[in-house]
């Protein structure tokens, strides 16, 4: 099996506290939270059912707050598949608005508040690099029938990509599922585009020595005899934000408060996720606090907003940031901001759609074929 490696990442996390304000009218700009939170309220009821606000765990308090439903991207696809409300507004970031306009029914619109909430991760496997690697990987294994999966996490042509190959898409939750769809269909699985992810699945299906990695942009990190030999090919992306956490962070917890368990997101490193006590997406960390008893001592490794908000939610357990001020927010998630909220409900008031996102025709029409092919496993 190869090692998995990233370089060490020293970051100056000012970098990532970015907002950028400008789509918005000035008026907006300076909205306070007395001001705007009555606002939104006030919308949403001139709205009715004509509109649903969903909330990705991540988003912060002022949009959650909002929301009449919040969940893990897994959820947040279900709910807005089955949505009646003609406008679905939706608190998170693109490649998650995609999917849910790709999922529900034509006359349904799908805004997302700002447009410059996009996964980094998602950006890290693009649909035209994709199929030139896929001719690359595909003539190291002609034998093979090799099933692409991508994760939830990546833009809708790759999802139509993987649709076209006879692959699927995954969540965090279903991950391991969907491999167990692939290898029924074919040899080798080709997962996009986390590799942590991707490893931490092979762990959990004892097939952690089948292993290759796909560096597409380091012509020493792809090896096409490794490709031949390996069941699961692994592109070579991964999300800032979970990087961050080291299993010396895990072991510092427990130093620091003796009793104390750890919970993590399957997209840390392998390392992480070995030295934790749980790990799962977003819906199984909030589900692993509120089942835990008053009193028990939790270390949360994932994005800030959501230590944030079990910190809040549940004061009876004592909930920690598994690497303290070093833990990041994701700058994506955080571009959803909560005047962004106001202004689009208010202009929807009015009769105007604002950042609607919509997916072209065709492209929506095979990445539903690879996001139904998930709802099923
Ligand atoms: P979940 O699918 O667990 O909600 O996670 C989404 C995500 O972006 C994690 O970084
Ligand atoms: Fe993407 Fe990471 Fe943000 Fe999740 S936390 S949306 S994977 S950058």
């Amino acid at each position: 099996m190869v090692t998995m490696e990233t370089a060490e990442i020293d970051t100056d996390l000012s970098l990532f506290k970015y907002d950028n304000l400008e789509q918005l009218p000035p008026e907006y700009r300076d909205l306070t939270e007395d001001e705007r939170a009555p606002r939104i309220e006030a919308a949403l009821a001139e709205l009715g059912d004509d509109v649903v606000v969903l909330g990705h765990n991540y988003q912060r308090r002022e949009i959650v707050e909002h929301a009449d439903f919040v969940g893990d991207s897994y959820q947040l696809s279900k709910r807005a598949a089955e949505a009646d409300a003609e406008y679905v507004v939706f608190g998170g970031v693109t490649f998650m608005a995609e999917s849910a306009d790709i999922i529900t029914d034509e006359d349904q619109t799908v805004i997302l508040p700002s447009m410059e909430a996009s996964c980094p991760m998602a950006g890290m496997a693009e649909a035209l690099q994709v199929d030139a690697a896929w001719a690359e990987i595909t003539a190291a294994a002609p034998d093979a029938e090799i099933v692409p999966i991508t994760y939830m996490n990546s833009y809708a042509d790759l999802k139509a990509f993987c649709a076209s190959q006879g692959g699927l898409v995954c969540t965090s939750s279903n991950a391991a599922s969907a491999f167990g769809w692939a290898f029924e269909r074919g040899d080798k699985v080709l997962f996009l585009p986390d590799k942590h992810l991707g490893e931490n699945t092979a762990h959990e299906l004892g097939m952690e020595d089948r292993i290759a990695t796909w560096d597409p942009w380091d012509p020493e990190g792809k090896d096409p005899e490794e490709v031949a030999e390996a069941d699961i090919i692994l592109w070579d992306g991964y999300c800032q934000v979970h990087e961050r956490f080291r299993e010396r962070h895990v072991e510092e917890i427990r130093a620091d408060h003796p009793g104390a368990n750890v919970v993590v997101h399957p997209e840390c490193r392998r390392e992480v996720v070995e030295a934790a006590d749980v790990v799962g997406s977003t819906s199984t960390i909030c589900e692993t606090i509120v089942n835990a008893d008053p009193g028990e001592i939790w270390a949360i490794g994932t994005e800030i907003h959501l230590t944030n908000h079990l910190q809040r939610w549940h004061p009876e357990v004592e909930v920690l940031a598994l690497c303290g001020d070093a833990c990041m927010d994701c700058n994506a998630m955080r571009q959803i901001d909560p005047n962004y909220l106001t202004w689009v409900l208010e202009e929807l008031v009015e009769g105007r759609e604002r950042n609607v996102i919509e997916v072209a025709p065709r492209e929506a029409e095979l990445a539903k074929v690879a996001l139904d092919r998930m709802l099923e496993v």
